[in-house]
């Protein structure tokens, strides 16, 4: 094949040659507002590599919900975050913070991938220079942490990407790129929240509960409690739901819906609503007994929606038990009664995305064919903002979306070069 400047979406470059330019589908500040407008195809060049850097030709790229923030701007502009920073001067983004791909070049101190290898990225970054980082420490906790293709530029919505040789892991050689771009980011931050914080790791037969189970988090921690030998028990907002979550392997879904004391509890001076909001609890706590078989509360609860549901989490976790939490859809202020929480020595677990260890684990786990990647539909790279349309006005379909970049057309799981 001739080897060109630029390449058409869809086409594969020879193996390891480097174009000067590339597609990518891009934000600019000016643009900032709804998806559909803040993304547009451009021609940009393609970004050199520092020593511990590999770039990566995209095959397919996982759309996620947070590069609906960075189209909005908003809460954080992203470009002007990385310029005031002074960690990158380019007045756009190129967001994608999932792909599966082939690795066309490596800095010159990296060691665990060459030219060729077929792999999937996550997307946890950090400065190897940092004292804590090299002193060992996880480095989720250190202050250079960032999200590829959120907080840094250079994601997976474009021909190629750069990221820090670590991201790069093995792909699962029985799915198909589109379906290897899939599961990553979710699964690896479920992953963490619910092996990493031991003691309260899942454990055989301990009853988990997981808000959401049909959503992107959700149908990633039913597998995993399902591989570690736990019971899965999800709840949903809609009927429909229940079969996509038994398939996966949840012993049963409650109908959140059916209940209705969501929200901050009332204040516990109000005896009458508190009281109300009490026995709101009950009845959900025994509705998941009747999943379970018997009188057994969940030892760990798989929190994410935050203000509408902390409360109730709290309350049915089990004695000893953690509330393990990463996002707070919902709103940020979790009211929690305290006496449940300290007289049933209860465990209330922040948690963000994972370090490579997690990441790697749960990679195993789909290369082992344990988890579904739930691969919901894939699309066209001209596609992409109208994917993240669909999240901003939540009429994206059940599972992952998926856009193909380098991938001449879906089905595919490998090719020729
Ligand atoms: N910190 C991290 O590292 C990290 C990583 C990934 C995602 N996140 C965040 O986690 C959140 C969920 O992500 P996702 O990919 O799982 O999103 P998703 O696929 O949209 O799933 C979210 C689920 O939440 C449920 N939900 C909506 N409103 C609810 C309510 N009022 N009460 C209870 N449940 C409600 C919905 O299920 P039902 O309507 O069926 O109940 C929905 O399926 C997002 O805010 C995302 O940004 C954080």
């Amino acid at each position: 094949m001739s080897r060109k400047q630029i390449y058409e979406i869809g086409e594969v470059p020879p193996i390891g040659h480097v174009p000067s330019q590339m597609y990518a589908q891009v934000i600019r500040a000016e643009r900032f507002g709804e998806p559909k407008r803040a993304f547009k195809v451009e021609k940009v060049d393609v970004p050199e590599l520092r020593p511990d850097e590999a770039l990566v030709h995209v095959m397919a790229a996982g759309i996620n919900f947070n590069n609906v923030w960075a189209a909005l701007g908003s809460p954080v502009n992203v470009i002007a975050a990385r310029q005031k920073a002074k960690s990158d001067m380019a007045d756009f983004h190129i967001g994608g913070s999932d792909a599966s791909g082939i690795v066309y070049a490596v800095g010159r101190d990296v060691k665990n991938v060459k030219v060729g290898d077929r792999v999937v990225i996550h997307c946890g970054t950090w400065d190897r220079d940092c004292p804590a980082v090299r002193a060992g420490e996880d480095p989720m906790y250190d202050p250079s942490f960032k999200i590829w293709g959120y907080e840094t530029n250079w994601g997976s919505f474009a021909q190629f990407t750069r990221v820090q040789a670590h991201q790069c892991m093995p792909k699962a050689k029985h799915l198909t790129w589109e379906e290897a771009a899939a599961p990553t980011l979710v699964g690896a931050t479920a992953y963490r929240m619910l092996m990493g914080w031991a003691p309260h790791t899942v454990r055989p037969n301990d009853v988990v509960l997981i808000w959401g189970a049909s959503g992107g988090l959700g149908s990633m921690a039913i597998q995993i409690v399902k591989a570690e030998g736990g019971i899965p028990v999800g709840v949903v907002g809609d009927d429909r739901k229940i079969d996509f979550c038994m398939k996966l392997g949840a012993k049963g879904c409650v109908n959140r819906k059916k209940f209705n004391h969501w929200g901050m509890m009332p204040h516990w001076k109000d005896t009458e609503a508190y009281n109300k909001w009490v026995a709101g609890c009950r009845a959900f706590g025994k509705a998941i007994w009747d999943i379970v078989g018997e009188r057994r509360n969940p030892r760990i609860v798989f929190e994410h929606p935050g203000e509408d549901t902390v409360p109730t989490s709290i309350f049915v976790c089990d004695t000893g038990g953690m509330v393990v939490i990463c996002a707070g859809t919902t709103g940020y202020n979790a009211v929690v009664d305290l006496r449940y929480l300290w007289m049933r020595q209860k465990r209330f677990q922040g948690s963000h995305f994972a370090n490579d260890e997690q990441s790697y684990a749960f990679n195993q786990l789909v290369i082992e064919g344990k988890i579904d990647p739930c691969l919901a539909k894939t699309y066209r790279f001209e596609e992409i903002p109208e994917t993240h349309q669909a999240l901003y006005e939540n009429r994206a379909p059940e599972g992952k979306m998926v856009a193909l970049v380098g991938a001449p057309k879906p089905g595919l799981k490998d090719i020729d070069l």
